[in-house]
């Protein structure tokens, strides 16, 4: 299937590099996204990962997720991508159940989403225009002056176009997960599920990321979902908003966005159920010992 003609106009819109306000008098339907998940429960064997979840993720929210290690939150993702199936409950994506359908039909939703995959997963063997390339091949483009067009676009986005030519095992950490990003927004996502994006990388690098991260969610209106186990990315999501003019994250309060605050969650996963959801304020003021942990 050929490459919708509608998803140009968010496209221009990266190319202009993010240089103008939200586009509200857009029609594009793909911007109304929302994640809900109904009582999920999950087993390997005789490990419970997840033991009736439930939450939901509204349109352009962002929903940060926290958990230790092995708390089902890479999992989770996968459950939202329709990778894996749950042994009981309902995943919601725009208000559909996912879980019932048959692989073809989980193809359409998951081109709407775009997925951060905790270790980069670029494909080595492909170079960086390669590897952006393939989802739109798997969306079905076969022009392939569209093709480098639209991998150049992205790869602008992420500040990375210098490096189409190169292969993955010529770029440092932070470079891969720039690639990633771009390879996840290159077929125009409207929802975003990032897995530990800033993990291992310095913090100026992580601090890029948190940019892109935002900038995808400010100016594009992305409902996002992120992993985190850094709780400076958590609230640099939660306090600053992308500013188009000064390219960069800026205090929310600078820029009206209490709503942005507002539309920003907290989910802390503990033995596979949901142990704290909340607003930052909430979060920030939490006295549960747990949640604490995580503030520290
Ligand atoms: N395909 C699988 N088969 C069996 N067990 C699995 C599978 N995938 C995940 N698990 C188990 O599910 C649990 C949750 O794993 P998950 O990868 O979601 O953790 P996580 O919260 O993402 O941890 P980390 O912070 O280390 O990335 C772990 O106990 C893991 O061993
Ligand atoms: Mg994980």
């Amino acid at each position: 299937m050929a490459v919708r003609a509608r998803r140009a106009v968010p496209l221009q819109l990266m190319s202009e590099r993010m240089g103008i306000s939200l586009p509200s008098s857009s029609s594009d339907d793909t911007r109304a996204a929302t994640i809900e998940l109904r009582r999920v429960s999950l087993a390997f064997e005789d490990n419970q990962v997840l033991d009736d979840v439930s939450f939901q993720v509204g349109e352009g929210e962002t929903l940060v997720l926290l958990g230790v290690t092995g708390s089902g939150k890479s999992v989770l993702l996968k459950l939202i991508l329709g990778l894996i199936k749950p042994d009981g409950g309902e995943v919601r994506v725009d208000g559909r159940d996912l879980v019932p359908l048959p692989e073809t039909e989980l193809f359409a939703f998951r081109r709407r989403m775009g997925i951060v995959f905790q270790e980069g997963a670029l494909f080595d063997s492909l170079s960086v225009l390669e590897n952006v390339a393939y989802r739109l091949r798997e969306d079905g483009e076969t022009n392939e002056e569209r093709i480098e067009r639209r991998v150049r676009e992205v790869l602008s986005f992420v500040e990375m176009e210098h490096a189409i030519t190169k292969m993955p095992a010529e770029l440092s950490g932070g470079m891969r997960r720039r690639v990633s990003i771009a390879r996840a927004i290159a077929s125009e996502p409207s929802i975003m599920l990032y897995d530990s994006p800033t993990g291992g990388l310095d913090p100026v690098t992580a601090h890029t990321i948190n940019t892109l991260i935002a900038k995808l969610r400010d100016v594009q209106g992305v409902t996002s979902l992120v992993v985190t186990h850094r709780l400076a990315d958590a609230y640099a999501l939660a306090r600053f908003v992308y500013s188009s003019d000064k390219q960069d994250l800026v205090p929310a309060s600078e820029n009206g966005g209490a709503e942005r605050q507002a539309a920003t969650r907290f989910l802390v996963l503990r033995h596979g159920q949901v142990h704290f959801l909340g607003t930052t304020a909430e979060i920030v003021a939490s006295t549960d010992p747990y949640v604490r942990k995580f503030l520290e």
